[in-house]
C-alpha cells in the first residue's frame, strides 16, 4: 500500500506531524499543499492533515478537498488536524470535512497543537500570548504534539 500524506500548515506543527507519521509507515510520501496540488493517482491511501484556527481547517486543505471531492471518494482516506483543543476535534472534522468523506475514513484524529509565540505574527501573536497566560493561570500545560495519537493513527493505517 502506497500512502501520500498531504498537509497544510501555517507555523510548522502540521508539517512536523506529517513527517512523524511518515516515519512510522512503510511506504509513505509527503506533499505540502502550499506548493500546489499533488498527483494522487499512484497512491492507495491518502492522508490529509491541516491546522485549525478559529475552528477552521487551513484554507489550502479545505480548498483541495472541495476541488477533488470525487477523486478523493475513490481512495482510502484518513484525516488529522493539529489543534490546541483536542477535545473539540470531532466538531472540527464535522465543520470542515464533507460527511461523505469523513464517514468512509479509516481514521480521523487531532495530533494536538503547539502555541509558539515566536512563530506568530500580528493578531495571532496576541491570541497565543493570551491563551498561554490562561493556561498558566489555570495551571494547565500548554498544548503540545501528542506522539501516542500519531502512533495509534499509524497502526490503524498499517492494518489496511
Ligand atoms: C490565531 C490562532 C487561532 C487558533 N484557533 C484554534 C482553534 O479554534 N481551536 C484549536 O483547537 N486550536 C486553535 N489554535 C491552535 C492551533 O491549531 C495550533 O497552534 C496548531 O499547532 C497550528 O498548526 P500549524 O503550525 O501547522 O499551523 C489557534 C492558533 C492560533 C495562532
Amino acid at each position: 500500500m502506497k500512502t501520500l500524506i498531504i498537509y497544510a500548515s501555517k507555523t510548522g506543527t502540521t508539517e512536523s506531524c506529517a513527517k512523524k507519521l511518515a516515519l512510522q509507515l512503510r511506504n509513505a510520501e509527503l506533499f505540502d499543499l502550499q506548493s500546489g496540488d499533488p498527483d494522487i493517482s499512484e497512491y492507495d491511501i491518502i492522508v490529509i492533515g491541516g491546522s485549525i484556527r478559529a475552528g477552521m481547517l487551513h484554507k489550502a486543505a479545505k480548498k483541495y478537498i472541495k476541488k477533488n471531492l470525487e477523486l478523493l471518494k475513490s481512495k482510502k482516506l484518513a484525516f488529522y488536524v493539529c489543534s490546541a483543543d483536542t477535545e473539540r476535534s470531532g466538531e472540527y472534522f464535522k465543520a470542515n470535512i464533507p460527511a461523505e468523506l469523513l464517514t468512509k475514513a479509516i481514521c480521523s484524529d487531532s495530533f494536538g497543537g503547539e502555541m509558539d509565540i515566536s512563530k506568530q505574527k500580528g493578531l495571532s501573536k496576541l491570541i497565543v500570548k493570551k491563551a498561554l497566560e490562561e493556561s498558566l493561570k489555570k495551571g494547565v500545560q500548554p498544548p503540545c504534539i501528542l506522539p501516542e495519537r500519531i502512533n495509534c493513527f499509524a497502526e490503524k493505517l498499517k492494518t489496511i
